[in-house]
């Protein structure tokens, strides 16, 4: 294995602490990273290597694994200061450096320059930039330049996470190894497509971050339009990196720019989740208690292309709903004849992306007993049943597809642009806005989600 030394910057981060040290940790464990892969942590905060250690230690709730070495550099990433020092360390450290960006995005163009200036990066380095990637087209284009200065395009990997998730990653394999699907997946067969990512949790302590994103910039740009574009791309003649993302961008380029009639956007207000009371967004720790940022959006949006034209997709996504879920359901369309009396339904097949992973088709079948009774039932594949070894968590899979060099599960640059540009009118448009619907939290969004799909003569499907 070539040796690594990963280089994180915003090392004392929720993020680091929470997912990068355990997968990392968990990786070495197991064998899919070098056993003795060092670990570089940087952020302002002062403090030495033991300290950072038993950070870690805290962080992954156990011993950090002992022959990978930790050590720590504080410092401003977009100073100059703090570059000779890494330099230094750096030079002497074998194999591949992979510099992990877990900054707030607002840092990564200066972060990148500093890396080009010290000439870190391009011979032996990859980086991995976090989500969202830029705030709009424009932002986003910029910010490939600045990246481009210091990586090439092929030694950047776009994480998001979405991507590492077995149920995700599976949308392929089961559209394209099934032959019995693609006959199917069209707009003569499907009558519409929805995808539901749902939160029951509000901003956590990242109100700081969240209060500029909004659930817009946070969900749709990135995790749900992924979900669109596995769900709606051509197969590729090759399962490659370059293959998958060529089809990807074509179908997100081929989203028609979303009207604000076909979107709702809203902010929870106190409710209650499971029993518990909750407060509203605008009382939450950081947020300016007049803040119009949507904490909820509902959108539809179309496909200009042969295999989709005039089918919707019905989006939505929202923190303190009444549950965590992400589904995606595709609603085929009814029998043409009613054979049954009144019986006939529409077939839906969901994929069950999280928590409980799997994939079910829900079909009509006759009751047993005289007469004939048609009712709703499923036929389920579940991933812990079906298969004995637990789905790997996706930032470990991440991790060693990007020290791999794979980076089929990253979005290219041309792919983010893509994403912005389908939502960039309506986020102008929402950022100009006066007002969010207000929703109670602990309920499905505003009235006016519900609304938006039943002028369609639909209704949102239970996730
Ligand atoms: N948290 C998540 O679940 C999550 C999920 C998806 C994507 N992301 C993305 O991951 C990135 C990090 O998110 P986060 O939630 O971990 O943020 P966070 O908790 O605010 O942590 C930010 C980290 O960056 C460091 N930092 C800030 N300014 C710095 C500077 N000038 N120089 C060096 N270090 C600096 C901070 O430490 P000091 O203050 O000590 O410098 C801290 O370690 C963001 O881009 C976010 O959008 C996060």
């Amino acid at each position: 294995m070539t040796p690594l030394t990963m280089i994180v910057f915003g090392a004392t981060g929720d993020l680091a602490r929470r997912k990068l040290y355990s997968a990392i940790a968990h990786n070495i464990r197991s064998g899919l990273l070098p056993k003795d892969t060092a670990v570089i942590g940087i952020s302002r905060q002062q403090m030495d290597d033991a300290a950072f250690g038993q950070l870690v230690a805290d962080s992954i709730g156990g011993p950090w694994p002992a022959s990978s070495r930790l050590a720590y550099v504080a410092g401003s990433a977009d100073q100059p200061d703090l570059y000779p020092d890494l330099s230094q360390r750096l030079k002497a450290a074998p194999g591949l450096h992979l510099f992990y960006l877990a900054v707030p995005t607002h840092l990564i163009s200066a972060v990148v320059g500093r890396l080009a200036d010290a000439k870190l990066g391009r011979s032996r380095g990859r980086v991995i930039i976090e989500k969202p990637f830029g705030v709009d087209e424009a932002s986003a284009r910029t910010l490939n330049r600045s990246v481009h200065r210091a990586f090439a395009e092929g030694q950047i990997y776009r994480i998001d996470h979405y991507l590492g998730k077995e149920t995700v990653q599976n949308i392929l394999v089961f559209r394209f190894s099934n032959g019995v699907m693609e006959p199917l997946w069209n707009r003569g067969q499907i009558d519409h497509v929805q995808i539901t990512a749902a939160e029951t949790i509000g901003t956590e302590g990242r109100s700081d971050y969240y209060d500029h994103a909004g659930a817009l910039r946070d969900m749709v740009q990135n995790h749900l339009l992924q979900l669109v574009a596995l769900t709606a791309m051509e197969p590729p003649a090759v399962f490659s990196a370059q293959a998958v993302r060529d089809e990807k961008v074509k179908v997100l380029s081929a989203i028609r720019p979303v009207r604000t009639e076909d979107a709702v956007r809203g902010q929870y207000q106190q409710g209650r989740i499971d029993g518990v009371s909750v407060q509203g967004y605008q009382q939450e720790d950081g947020v300016a208690p007049d803040s119009r940022r949507e904490t909820f959006a509902a959108l539809r949006l179309f496909i200009d292309n042969w295999r989709w034209y005039g089918v919707p997709f019905y989006l939505r996504t929202g923190k303190r709903l009444p549950q965590r879920a992400t589904r995606i359901q595709v609603v085929f369309k009814q029998p043409p004849l009613d054979l049954f009396e009144g019986a006939a339904q529409a077939n839906v097949l969901s994929i069950h992306v999280q928590p409980d992973e799997r994939i079910s088709l829900e079909i009509g079948a006759k009751r047993p007993g005289l007469g004939t009774h048609v009712d709703p039932v499923e036929m389920n594949f579940v991933y812990a049943t079906s298969f004995r070894s637990a789905s790997a968590e996706a930032y470990e899979r991440l991790l060693v597809d990007a020290t791999l060099g794979d980076p089929t599960l990253f979005a290219r640059e041309d792919e983010v642009e893509a994403a912005w540009r389908a939502l960039d009118p309506l986020a102008q448009r929402w950022d100009k806005e006066a007002a969010c619907l207000p929703y109670a939290a602990g309920s499905w969004g505003p009235q006016a989600a519900t609304a938006l799909i039943a002028r369609d003569g639909r209704h949102w499907l239970d996730p």
